[in-house]
């Protein structure tokens, strides 16, 4: 069966209905289009787990605080459409921006838990924009699961939490980052860097590699110590303007006063008019955090 290319909110809620009512376990995978092995990899786990593969492509303007960056998001449905077809998707949503929102939106779906930090910091009203248009995506698909890359790391954690709290019977399933060969995160922005700078762009995850080292390799708890290695090897390259450089609590984001067992390393840099993130997990080693609590128990 061809994949289904629906523009409409209604035919798209009657074809997921549809599915469900044959049995089907709906999978949905939400994007922005410009589909990428990252994107057909959430497509490919997705049809491995459901019976029915659902894949959005729309720009979701609410996302975008700046109008230029809207309208400069790379666009290419007819080699999206084949790309989730060869991946696996049985359906592809892509409405107008008028089908969407009708009317202009006067709900806002918005996650205190990581607020005002990293991404939320940043880019003020990013993160309700999308958890605003996935609430409404998974309205419209009633999937039964929903699968979101780890590279967004934040968002992953805000759309966990969003259909925690509102009850949402969603299975919402994390899906690791895929790399180029040189360990750049995919993402439809890297198509904006030049040359020059697709050349350095590798070293944001370098960056990351520095500060999981320091943890690794030389025993470091201090978080400060641990986002210093991770800026240092930044600064290191000219092109680069550093955002932020993290490493924080994987559930919630905030800095600890010494690392604790599960890390997370979050990277936001600009590189010429491209802004890049990434991030990795790491495992903090037993014997630091025995050294840590023993020294602790000696003070005390
Ligand atoms: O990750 C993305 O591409 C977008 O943020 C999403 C989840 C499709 C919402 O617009």
């Amino acid at each position: 069966v061809p994949v289904q290319l629906i523009h409409g909110r209604d035919e798209w809620r009657q074809t997921l209905e549809a599915a469900r009512a044959g049995g089907l376990t709906v999978g949905l995978a939400p994007t922005m289009g410009s589909l990428h092995a990252g994107h057909l990899s959430l497509v490919r786990r997705a049809r491995a787990e459901c019976g029915f593969v659902a894949v959005t492509d729309y720009v979701n303007p609410l996302q975008f605080g700046d109008a230029a960056d809207l309208v400069a998001y790379p666009r290419d449905l007819e080699a999206d459409v084949a790309l989730a077809a060869s991946a696996g998707a049985d359906a592809v949503f892509a409405p107008s921006a008028d089908e969407m929102w009708p009317a202009a939106p006067a709900t806002t779906v918005r996650v205190a838990t990581t607020a005002g930090l990293l991404e939320d910091h940043c880019r003020p009203g990013h993160l309700d924009g999308m958890a605003t248009i996935v609430t409404k995506l998974f309205a419209l698909a009633g999937p039964a699961r929903a699968y979101f890359g780890e590279k967004d790391y934040q968002q992953l954690l805000v759309v966990r939490r969003l259909a925690a709290d509102l009850s949402l019977p969603i299975d919402v399933v994390g899906c690791p980052t895929v790399r180029d060969v040189d360990g750049l995160a995919l993402s439809s922005r890297n198509a904006g860097l030049t040359e020059a700078e697709r050349a350095v762009a590798p070293r944001l995850y370098w960056a990351l590699l520095a500060g999981k080292r320091a943890i690794e390799e030389d025993g470091v708890t201090d978080p400060a110590a641990v986002t210093a290695a991770m800026s240092a090897c930044l600064a290191a390259a000219e092109r680069f303007t550093l955002e932020y450089a993290a490493a924080v609590d994987p559930d919630d984001l905030h800095v600890p006063v010494q690392l604790e067992a599960d890390v997370r390393l979050l990277v936001a840099a600009r590189l010429g008019t491209v802004r890049l993130i990434d991030n990795v997990g790491v495992t903090v080693p037993a014997a630091l955090l025995g050294a840590a609590s023993s020294s602790t128990s000696q003070e005390a």
